[in-house]
């Protein structure tokens, strides 16, 4: 299968970007073919809401990063969303990405792909994730994309204190099982 992976922290050797690396590496070994889209070190504009693409009709006008990933996008069997949970939702970069989206919108739902959540939140208490999995749901329901799997790390204060949590073993098992 082919899987794209989309992360959402700009901190490259950050607690998200470890899950995102254990579920690549549970993945690869399963002969699934990665495509890996860092949205905070990337060239994405914001979606300037000018309806130009006509919702999926015609192509985006901006010509960035986005071009690539569509491709990919497209052509993946997974889509799978890694992200710190930035004041109670995805990070800003994320967002970006998933606003971006509307270019292809019929295309993504005709194609019925999968979707997986990884988040990371350094509160312990569990409520804190709700509004960032009711907008993930959201968003599958909308683009007919069917729930692989959600991980919700929670009380994460970096990556030492990560690894000796069941976490990054769930996100290597996520990637080995699909
Ligand atoms: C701007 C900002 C907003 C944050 N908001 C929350 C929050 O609402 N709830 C929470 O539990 N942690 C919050 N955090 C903590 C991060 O989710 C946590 O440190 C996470 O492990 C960072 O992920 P990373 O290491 O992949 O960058 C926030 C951190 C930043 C920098």
């Amino acid at each position: 299968m082919k899987i794209t992976v989309i992360t959402g922290s700009a901190r490259k050797n950050g607690t998200s970007n470890y899950l995102a690396d254990e579920f690549i590496k549970g993945a690869m070994e399963n002969g699934h073919e990665i495509f890996r889209f860092d949205s905070a070190h990337s060239d994405m504009r914001n979606c300037l809401g000018c309806n130009a693409c006509a919702m999926g009709s015609k192509p985006c006008v901006h010509k960035d990063d986005f071009v690539e990933l569509r491709e990919n996008l497209l052509n993946s069997d997974v889509i799978v969303f890694v992200t710190p949970i930035y004041y109670f939702g995805m990070t800003s970069t994320l967002k970006k990405v998933i606003d971006r989206f509307y270019s292809i919108d019929p295309q993504l739902k005709e194609k019925q792909n999968k979707a997986v959540l990884i988040s990371v939140q350094h509160s312990p208490i569990e409520v804190v994730n709700e509004s960032l999995n009711q907008q993930y749901r959201a968003i599958l329901d909308w683009l007919k994309l069917e729930n692989a799997g959600i991980i919700n790390a929670i009380g994460i204060e970096s990556v030492e204190q990560l690894k000796q949590t069941q976490y990054p073993e769930q996100a290597y098992a996520m990637g080995k099982s699909l």
